[in-house]
């Protein structure tokens, strides 16, 4: 059974799929591609990529399906359909990321662009353990993670009902560390959404296992 903020957020993404996109276009000052960089130049050729809250599959899973086995997971069915049409090369999962069974060192590296502000609080300790099993020794984790002190937010956003939560970046270096992760690379980063709230800061994080 999925958990009601997560279904909240599968039929948030679900409602507003397509003008998700738009208003993605519209983001001022989103360092994705560079992050993505930082990932592409460290991997084998070949590496198998396994991507959470892969959405549309536009910004990230096309760029990396070209060179490399990606595999998305998102929990809009929405977002799942668009991503198979958008990325034909690609694999696709429609479930919970958090409670997804997959092989211990199965990925070379795991990714997650502005996917983990929605996981609540209580499930992220356990999600990043998950992780950290699902890659090979010496794997990477790229994330995106939220910054708010924001034990959970339900609300309106874009037009939809949609639920955040995140910890503040000390705590989530500290997760990260009790993990087994070293960090090789932590930065914040503040991009302009276009609404509702203008500014948004975010931690991005280059971990290996
Ligand atoms: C802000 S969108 C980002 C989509 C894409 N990564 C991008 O950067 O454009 C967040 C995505 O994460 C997905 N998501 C959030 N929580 C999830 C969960 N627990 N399991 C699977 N997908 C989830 C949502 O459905 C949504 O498509």
């Amino acid at each position: 059974m999925i958990d009601p903020r997560t279904q909240l957020v599968a039929d948030g993404y679900d409602a507003i799929a397509d003008y998700f996109l738009e208003w993605s276009r519209r983001v001022e000052g989103d360092e994705r591609a560079r992050w993505r960089q930082e990932l592409v130049r460290r991997l084998p050729a070949g590496a198998h990529i396994l991507e959470l809250g892969c959405g549309a599959g536009v910004a990230d899973t096309g760029a990396l399906a070209k060179r490399f086995s990606v595999t998305g997971v998102d929990i809009s069915p929405e977002q799942v359909s668009r991503a198979r049409v958008n990325v034909p090369g690609a694999d696709f999962m429609c479930g919970d990321f958090t409670r997804l069974e997959l092989p211990a060192q199965s990925f070379d590296a795991v990714v997650a662009f502005y996917s983990f502000n929605h996981v609540p609080r209580d499930r992220l300790a356990g999600l990043l353990v998950r992780i950290h099993a699902w890659l090979v020794p010496d794997g990477l984790f790229l994330c995106a993670f939220g910054t708010g002190d924001t034990e959970s937010w339900t609300g309106e956003w874009l037009g939809t009902s949609m639920f955040f939560s995140s910890f503040p970046p000390e705590t989530n270096r500290r997760l990260l560390h009790e993990t087994g992760f070293t960090l090789e690379l932590d930065e914040l980063m503040t991009m302009v959404e276009p609404e509702p709230d203008g500014e948004s800061r975010w931690q991005w994080v280059l971990a290996r296992r």
